[in-house]
């Protein structure tokens, strides 16, 4: 375990070393993607340069080497969520891809006409369409429940949704506009009583807060290595052993196959059925080498850092008349980001005057179009947090606020 200490941690992140529109780099667009510490960084150049080979293919040492480090990742990851077993972790480009396999492959085999599928009307995009249009091909009911007034769930309300009909549902873990941690455990053993299966978007918590699929005893998990310090392009979809026996292949191509003749094909058994073509080796090394990265410094450390300044943080925005911020009250309940709205300012035109002063913040909908209708708001800013941000980080973004203000 390595001491947290957010100086010596940014000196890791070898980004914060340049300078942003002259200044100093104030980044907080974390929901979006993480910066790159120099171990996941140095770990992919050295795939690269002392190990590259396709995997699962050769037997020549390069491609042993290769596939050992791929496969050695595999039960890493798996470990690191808490999996039965490595052979439930597939490796696919990212949290997007990985909801549109569940959709696609298992919703289009078992959802019919008589069936249900319940999300949030927070979903991210990535975790709202695929269901969408799996419900209009197999004419499933898409029904989306609305939050509270402090963007949580009503649990009350989510069981007076839960019926037979009901067969999958899809939630995320953490809101990416609203912080929410939603209640995953509660909710699946819910949804498991009318015999529902529940598919859960990780990509806000993996690296935030500690998961366990075993212990939330989801159905589905899926994350995206780029927002926990690994590269981009690769992710992970967890599913239950049992149910990757049940369900055909997403693509087909090399490495999936157990025989192939003119007039047949058979399939691999899970993980590779589900991983055709050359999977994105150094990518995967790339997120253990995040994972490594994350478990040194441990979730306990990460949680209290994240939570100490998302408590300076919104003590500073309460502070703006002219801003509302979006999302539970209790910071408990919440992850490290607060989104806000700039009342008489648009949140691109404040985004903007931010980044003058080397401050990154992302503004607009979010890819959650249906949560900012709902709230009857066109966008927001939303600043977000991670290990290598600091209360002088949170300092510079109030001056920038205050600066942005005076001209909007
Ligand atoms: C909650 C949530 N789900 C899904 C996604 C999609 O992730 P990716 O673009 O890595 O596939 C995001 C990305 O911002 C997200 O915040």
């Amino acid at each position: 375990m390595r001491k947290f200490d957010p100086d010596t941690i940014r000196n890791d992140f070898p980004i914060f070393s340049r300078k942003v529109n002259g200044k100093e780099l104030v980044y907080l667009d974390n929901a979006a993607t993480s910066q790159k510490p120099k171990q996941v960084i140095n770990t992919i150049s050295d795939f690269y340069s002392l190990h590259n080979a396709n995997v699962h293919r050769g037997v020549h040492t390069l491609s042993e080497e290769a596939t050992d480090m791929f496969e050695k990742a595999r039960k890493n990851i798996a470990k690191f969520i808490g999996a039965v077993s490595s052979g439930e972790v597939i490796f696919t480009s990212g949290t997007t891809e990985s909801i549109n396999f569940v959709a696609r492959i298992w919703g289009e085999k078992n959802l019919t006409s008589k069936d249900e599928i319940l999300t949030l009307v927070s979903e991210h995009h990535s975790n709202f369409i695929p269901w969408q249009q799996v419900a209009k091909k197999t004419g499933a009911k898409f029904t989306v429940i609305e939050l509270d007034k402090n963007g949580e769930l009503d649990l009350d309300l989510f069981r007076k949704h839960l019926s037979k009909k009901v067969k999958i549902v899809a939630i995320s873990h953490v809101s990416n506009v609203l912080g929410t941690i939603f209640p995953v455990k509660g909710i699946c053993k819910l949804a498991h009583e009318v015999g529902a299966l529940v598919s859960v978007d990780g990509a806000q918590a993996v690296g935030h807060i500690p998961v366990n699929v075993q212990s939330i005893d989801c159905d589905f998990y899926s994350f995206s290595s780029h927002k926990m310090f690994g590269p981009m392009g690769v992710g992970v979809l967890w599913a239950r052993q049992e149910i990757l026996n049940t369900i055909p292949p997403f693509e087909y191509g090399g490495g999936m196959i157990d025989a192939v003749s003119i007039l047949n094909s058979t399939w691999a058994e899970t993980p590779d059925k589900f991983e055709a073509g050359t999977p994105n080796v150094s990518g995967v090394i790339g997120l253990l080498a995040a994972v490594d990265y994350i478990n040194k410094l441990s979730f306990e450390s990460i949680r209290e850092h994240e939570v100490n300044l998302l408590k300076y943080l919104s003590e500073s925005l309460k502070k703006f008349d002219r801003i509302r911020i979006l999302g539970p009250i209790d910071l408990e309940n919440r992850a490290g980001l607060v989104s806000f709205i700039v009342h008489g300012a648009h949140a691109h035109d404040v985004a903007s005057v931010l980044s003058t002063y080397g401050i990154a913040v992302r503004s607009g909908h979010h890819c959650t179009m249906p949560l900012h209708t709902s709230l009857k708001i066109p966008a927001s800013v939303r600043a977000s947090l991670n290990v290598y941000n600091t209360k002088n980080d949170i300092d510079k973004l109030i001056f920038g606020l205050k600066e942005a203000l005076k001209i909007l």
